[in-house]
């Protein structure tokens, strides 16, 4: 396996095949045709872009597969990462792609799953189908994939054929709010069963109140590819850098880093999702509303993740 000096991967893009609207999967393979690295199911990799921007993508292929999948949505509205990996890489090209981490695996134990997707949110849960398929005691499966349609639903097809019957709901709202799929029913009652859901923040959140009366062990979320930063429920705050005085109003859908780079302030970032500790600054006064995955609850006090934190008061001071 060849590794860069940030111990990235050197991996060939076996083939760029489009999926769906605007979704296209990426296979890697070893350039020295050595195996990969095993991963475990809900796994992602980090990949760095044509423009430099390290992004994370979760592993959609099977854990027993010889090459890595991801799959990513190309967002025209979105910080640029899945814009260049699709408009700009193709079948046979090599990427740095970071070894697979996993914040997302399925217990051992868990009796059953319920895997809940919207979009391309289905990435994460289809390695889910295939290890869960794969296991020597089989667990019951309840798969409902959202969709806005069927020209936006990658992996229907073959979703379809791994989960035969009801245990497959396919179900598309063509964006409109009184046909969104009621998933009450299927959360209302507790259960031992896992949930896992990985999709856009509104998803998210509805599930998210749904499922306040479970354990929270067995409630799972990951949104790698889907916007890791930004929830419907975002309000816009006033963020002021202490050492210049200056202040600078964050809005819904936008981050303090991003707001900060487009004003001219020279910050580090680099995989802009809250796991590689780039962007951290100083939190002097404010109540902050950490996302990130890599402060330590006694860093949280004292430290920002500027890429996918965001203020719980009105205000923030924060020194870079
Ligand atoms: S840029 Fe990586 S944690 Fe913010």
């Amino acid at each position: 396996m060849v590794l860069d000096g940030d111990g990235l991967f050197e991996l060939k893009v076996l083939a760029k095949t489009q999926l769906a609207k605007d979704v296209f999967r990426f296979d890697f393979a070893s350039v020295d045709a050595l195996p990969l690295p095993k991963f475990t199911a809900g796994a992602h990799v980090a990949v760095k872009t044509p423009s430099g921007m390290m992004r994370h993508y979760s592993l959609c292929s099977s854990p027993f597969e010889a090459h890595w999948s991801i799959a990513v949505k190309r967002e025209g509205g979105g910080r640029g990462g899945s814009l260049s990996l699709v408009d700009g890489v193709s079948s046979g090209q090599i990427l740095l792609v970071g070894p697979p981490a996993n914040n997302f695996s399925i217990p051992e134990s868990a009796p059953s799953v319920i895997l809940i997707a919207g979009g391309i949110g289905v990435t994460p849960l289809m390695s889910m189908v295939h290890e869960l398929l794969a296991r020597l005691v089989s667990i019951a499966i309840k798969f409902v994939f959202l969709t806005r349609d069927a020209q936006s639903s990658p992996f229907s097809q073959t979703l379809r054929e791994l989960l035969p019957g009801a245990s497959f709901v396919l179900h598309h709202d063509y964006g409109k709010p009184d046909q969104q799929f009621d998933l009450w029913p299927l959360l209302e009652k507790v259960s031992r069963a896992h949930v896992f859901c990985c999709g856009p923040a509104p998803l998210m959140d509805s599930v998210r109140d749904m499922t306040g009366h479970w354990p929270s062990s067995q409630i799972h979320f990951e949104s790698f590819g889907v916007n890791a930063s930004i929830r419907s429920t975002d309000e816009a705050f006033t963020v002021t850098v202490n050492s210049t005085g200056a202040q600078y109003l964050v809005e819904p859908g936008e981050t303090i880093l991003s707001v900060l780079q487009n004003n001219g302030v020279k910050v580090a970032s680099s995989c802009e999702s809250g796991t590689c500790g780039t962007c951290k600054v100083s939190l002097i006064e404010g109540t902050a509303d950490h996302r990130d995955m890599v402060l330590s609850n006694d860093e949280k006090a004292n430290f920002l993740m500027i890429c996918v934190s965001r203020a719980k008061s009105k205000t923030l001071t924060i020194e870079i």
